[in-house]
């Protein structure tokens, strides 16, 4: 791969746009132009980035790159790329990226048609709105990298440039790889929220409540880390306690009826690791599934 330093431009300079302009590492990457919808946020990342020029069409930008970001919102992705094909703004060496986690490269297929090399980088981050002299969003993170192999090497290089750490994944895995994060962190909200609503159930607030079972979330990861998923995993169903899984079905059932399926299928989730653990007896097993079914 050309170690040169290369050219880059954003289109769309929102928060990940910004801090990119801001946070790429300027001795390898060179900021070169920006556009985006209203002047302003485009002249607000050239300010972030010291350099580069604000561009009237998005077409006039990327001709300025030998790598273009597209870091609209997902839906302007495909649009914005389709314009850049019929502008002929992309030559056969400019590499078209995108940062979005839901879509893989397959969305820039209007750019690959032109010629271009596409790829998707992904940052595990929450962005909030670039604000001078803050810190590097990128810094440590885990970035995903996908596309065509001259993407996948020039995102990895983009990722330690900006300080993350890169890992490749195939092309059709993306959408699992977002389902994976939206589990990982969405829905791990969704079962901490869970959990403070039976415990609040007792007569406790939220703040209380999650204050009495955050040390126990924490040390739960924490196993996780250390010892991985099966042998971290304890409690009635990965002990055969049937019956303790059974009052609390009775429970839930007759107080907070909405959970009583929530709790069966991760219950019965739960079961599938413990089999995995081995040493439930055959009986506690059959008696779990069934309560749990
Ligand atoms: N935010 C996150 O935490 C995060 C994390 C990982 C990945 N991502 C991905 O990063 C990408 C950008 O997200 P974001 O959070 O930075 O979004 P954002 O803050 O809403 O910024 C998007 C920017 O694109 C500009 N824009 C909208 N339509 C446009 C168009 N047709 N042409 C040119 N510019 C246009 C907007 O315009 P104006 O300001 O000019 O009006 C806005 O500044 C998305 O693909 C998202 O999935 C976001």
């Amino acid at each position: 791969m050309n170690t040169a330093k290369r050219k880059f431009s954003v289109i769309g300079c929102g928060r990940v746009g910004t801090c990119l302009a801001a946070f790429l590492f300027k001795k390898k990457y060179e900021p070169a132009g920006f556009f985006s919808r209203s002047r302003t946020s485009a002249q607000a990342a050239k300010a972030a980035a010291g350099c580069g020029m604000v561009f009237d069409t998005a077409a006039q930008c990327a001709r300025a790159a030998d790598i273009v970001f597209i870091t609209t919102p997902d839906g302007f992705i495909e649009p914005v790329c389709e314009d850049l094909a019929r502008q002929s703004a992309l030559g056969p060496k400019t590499m078209v990226f995108h940062l979005s986690g839901a879509h893989s490269s397959e969305i820039l297929a209007p750019a690959k048609q032109a010629g271009a090399v596409v790829g998707s980088i992904h940052p595990l981050q929450a962005f909030t709105p670039y604000e001078p002299g803050q810190e590097n969003p990128f810094k440590g993170i885990n970035i995903s990298v996908e596309g065509d192999p001259d993407a996948v090497a020039q995102g990895k290089d983009i990722a330690a440039a900006l300080g993350a750490l890169a890992f490749a994944i195939p092309t059709e895995s993306k959408i699992l790889y977002h389902a994976s994060a939206v589990v990982a962190s969405n829905y791990l909200v969704s079962l901490v929220r869970f959990a403070l609503t039976l415990l609040m159930e007792t007569g406790l607030r939220e703040d209380a409540a999650f204050e009495i079972l955050s040390p126990l979330i924490q040390g739960t990861l924490s196993n996780i880390g250390s010892k991985g998923c099966t042998r971290a995993l304890t409690g009635p169903v990965a002990r055969g306690d049937h019956e303790t899984v059974s009052r609390h079905l009775a429970d839930i059932d007759q107080k907070l009826p909405q959970f009583s399926t929530l709790y069966r299928l991760l219950g019965s989730h739960t079961l599938d690791i413990a089999k995995d653990g081995g040493g439930l007896p055959e009986e506690a097993k059959q008696i779990l599934s069934s309560l749990l079914k």
